[in-house]
């Protein structure tokens, strides 16, 4: 089984971006937990990030046949990418949403995202757990796929 990581605008300076928000672990920190997890769980994975909503775009349409699951922390462009969405929705390969904080209890209009329609479902608020739980739901959602 082999999972995509994909992470939006802004995650590259997580550790010293709004530490009160997001707290002071990098993302290569994140990396290297969901890397040591995975092991344990039997998965491999690749981690990405970039600022670019098209090269974001690139990666979800280049998952098709060569990941099972992808798990994508928008950032930003959860709030506004109807291209991200479309794309999620055109490759079929499912799809887990994953934010550090809660988008919910923050501003308006973080509340809403563009994505999620189009996901397996929501991880939002637990810091870097957050990417834990989604990698340890990743496997479920293959295991409930073959299942079906
Ligand atoms: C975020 C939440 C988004 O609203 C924000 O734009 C981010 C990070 C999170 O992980 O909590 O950049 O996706």
């Amino acid at each position: 089984m082999k999972i995509l990581f994909l992470n939006g605008p802004n995650l590259n300076l997580l550790g010293e971006r709004e530490p009160d928000v997001y707290g002071r672990t990098t993302l290569a920190d994140i990396e290297s937990k969901v890397r040591k997890r995975a092991k344990d769980l039997g998965v491999g994975i690749d981690f990405r990030q970039s600022n670019l909503e098209g090269q974001l775009v690139d990666w979800i349409q280049e998952a098709k046949g060569n990941f099972d699951v992808i798990v994508l922390n928008a950032a930003a462009y959860t709030h506004t990418s109807i291209a991200l969405r479309d794309a999620i929705a055109a490759v079929g390969v499912p799809t887990i949403e994953v934010h550090l904080s809660n988008i919910h209890a923050r501003e308006k209009f973080r509340q809403k995202s563009l994505i999620a329609p189009v996901c397996c479902g929501q991880i939002s608020g637990f810091g870097q757990k957050s990417y834990i739980l989604a990698l340890e739901a990743s496997v479920d959602v293959k295991v409930s796929k073959k299942n079906a």
